[in-house]
C-alpha cells in the first residue's frame, strides 16, 4: 500500500520512521515533510493546505491512505474535499472530516460538546461582540485568574489566563473590538481556572472502536521550571508517572467514552486520532482542550513506546476493525527534548549548519523545522529543529539519553531546555 503523511514536523518524521519499515507500505510519500523524512519517504512539495495539488499527487502515485498530521487540513475540510469528488471517495484518511474536526476548529462547539454529554471541564460562557456589554459584566464578578479563549484556530496563541480584572477586560475588548485573533476571535470563551497538574491522552478510533494510545505530558513554555512564553511544545515524557491505572480509568469512563459516544450521537463518523488534553484536580480528570490530532512533541514519546506495526494500526483504524487489533505498548519511560532557534518562539533565523546529528547515539533523531542547504548540507528551517528522544526502564536514564544528545547536536544559536522530565522524577520513588 502506498502512503502519504501531510506535514513536516517531528511528528510527521515520528510516524514516517515508524511507517516506512512495514511490510504493509509499499511506497511512502510526506508532503512537505522534512530533511529527515527525505530519507525515509519520498518528500513532496506540497503545502498541506492545497487540496487540489494533494489530489492530484495522490492519483498520481496511487496513494491508498493518507494520515493527516496537523490540524488546520481537517478543520478547513480535507476529508469532506475527498469524499465530494468521485475520484477520489475510496482513498481513506485518517483524521475526521469537518464536523468533527470543531472539537478542536472551535471552542465554543467544543465546551458546548462537553456540556451536553456531561463530560467534565471548566464551566464557561460564550461571547460575541453583539454580547460584548454582557460579558464585561460576566467578568467583572469572576474569580481570578479568568481564563480567555479565541473560539477558532490561533496558532496555539488564542488562550489568555488573566491575573487581574483590567487585564481580562482588556484581552476580551482586543478579541472582540479589534480582531486580536482575526475571525478567530470573533467569539470568545471566559472560563474558570483549573488548578492541577496537566497531561494529555490520545485515543484513536475507527468510528466505532477505539484504542487508547499511551499518555504524554508536554513542556509549553520556553524557560526552565515552565517560565516564559508559550511555544509548541519544548519536551514531552511518556508514561506519565502521576497517571496511574485508576487516574486513567477515570478518563477512560469519564471523558473518553462519553465523547466518542456524544460524537456518534451527534451523527459524526469520526475517524482518526482525539488529543485530550485533561488538567487532574485532586485526582479528576477535567478537559481542557481537545485537538483532531496527535501532539508534537508528545508524538514523538508515544510513538517509540508502541511495538504494534503502525501501518497496519492506520490501515485497520481505516477500515474499521480497530477491535480486532492488538496493540502493544512498551512499558519503558520515553523522553524527547526539543532543540530550537535562538529567538523561538519570538523571530528567530534560519539556514543555520546542523552538525552532530550522525554522531547522537542511543536516541531516537526526529526532524522537524530543516531542510537541505543545495544537496547535502542539513540546515534549520524552523523554530523547533530537531526532537531527541531517549527510551530507558527509568526516567532518569531516559532523561539523561535525550539531553546528550540535544547537547551533541549543533547550530549557531541552539537553545533547549535541561529539564524536560526532571520534575517527574520524584513521582517514581
Ligand atoms: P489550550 O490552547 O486550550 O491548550 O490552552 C493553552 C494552555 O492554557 C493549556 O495547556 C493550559 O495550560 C492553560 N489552560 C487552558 N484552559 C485552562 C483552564 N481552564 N484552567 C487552567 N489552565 C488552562
Ligand atoms: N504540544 C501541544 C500540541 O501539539 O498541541
Amino acid at each position: 500500500m502506498n502512503i502519504l503523511i501531510l506535514g513536516s514536523g517531528g511528528r510527521e518524521h515520528a510516524f514516517a520512521w515508524k511507517i516506512a519499515p512495514s511490510p504493509l507500505c509499499d511506497n511512502l510519500f510526506v508532503a512537505p515533510g522534512n530533511a529527515g523524512t527525505a530519507n525515509i519517504a519520498t518528500n513532496l512539495s506540497i503545502t498541506y493546505n492545497d487540496f487540489e495539488a494533494i489530489a492530484d499527487a495522490v492519483l498520481e502515485n496511487n496513494v491508498e491512505l493518507v494520515i493527516v498530521g496537523p490540524e488546520e487540513p481537517l478543520v478547513n475540510g480535507i476529508v469532506d474535499y475527498f469524499a465530494s469528488r468521485p475520484d477520489l471517495s475510496r482513498i481513506k484518511i485518517i483524521g475526521p472530516n469537518k464536523a468533527g474536526a470543531q472539537l478542536e476548529g472551535s471552542k465554543d462547539f467544543s465546551k458546548q460538546f462537553m456540556q451536553k454529554y456531561g463530560i467534565p471541564t471548566a464551566s464557561s460562557r460564550t461571547f460575541t461582540a453583539e454580547t460584548l456589554t454582557d460579558g464585561l459584566k460576566y467578568l467583572e464578578s469572576h474569580p481570578l485568574p479568568i481564563v480567555l479563549k479565541a473560539d477558532g484556530l490561533a496558532a496555539g496563541k488564542g488562550v489568555i489566563i488573566a491575573e487581574k480584572h483590567a487585564e481580562a477586560e482588556q484581552a476580551f475588548k482586543e478579541m472582540l473590538l479589534d480582531g486580536k485573533f482575526g475571525e478567530a476571535g470573533n467569539k470568545v470563551v471566559i472560563e474558570q481556572f483549573l488548578k492541577g497538574i496537566e497531561l494529555s491522552v490520545f485515543v484513536l478510533t475507527d468510528g466505532e472502536h477505539y484504542k487508547i494510545l499511551p499518555e504524554a505530558k508536554d513542556y509549553k513554555r520556553i524557560g526552565e521550571r515552565d517560565t516564559g512564553l508559550n511555544t509548541g511544545g519544548m519536551g514531552a515524557v511518556s508514561p506519565v508517572p502521576f497517571a496511574d491505572a485508576n487516574f486513567l480509568k477515570k478518563v477512560e469512563e469519564k471523558v473518553v467514552k462519553p465523547t466518542l459516544n456524544g460524537l456518534k450521537s451527534e451523527g459524526i463518523k469520526y475517524v482518526g486520532f482525539i488529543f485530550i488534553g485533561l488538567m487532574n484536580t485532586k485526582g479528576e480528570p477535567y478537559v481542557i482542550e481537545y485537538n483532531v490530532r496527535m501532539g508534537d512533541p508528545e508524538t514523538e514519546v508515544v510513538i517509540p513506546r508502541i511495538q504494534s506495526d503502525f501501518a497496519m494500526l492506520m490501515a485497520s483504524t481505516a477500515k474499521g476493525t480497530l477491535n480486532d487489533f492488538e496493540l502493544q505498548i512498551s512499558p519503558q519511560t520515553a523522553v524527547t527534548t526539543v532543540v530550537v532557534s535562538g529567538g523561538y518562539p519570538g523571530e528567530y533565523e534560519k539556514g543555520k549548519v546542523i552538525s552532530g546529528s550522525e554522531k547522537v547515539e542511543d536516541v531516537f533523531l526526529y526532524h522537524a523545522g530543516t531542510t537541505f542547504n543545495g544537496n547535502t548540507e542539513i540546515v534549520t528551517n524552523g523554530g523547533r529543529v530537531m526532537a531527541l528522544t531517549g527510551l530507558a526502564n527509568s526516567l532518569e536514564n531516559a532523561v539523561h539519553k535525550s539531553q546528550r544528545a540535544a547537547q551533541a547536536v549543533q547550530f549557531e544559536g541552539k537553545y533547549f531546555r535541561h529539564d524536560i522530565g526532571v520534575d517527574l522524577i520524584r513521582y517514581n520513588d
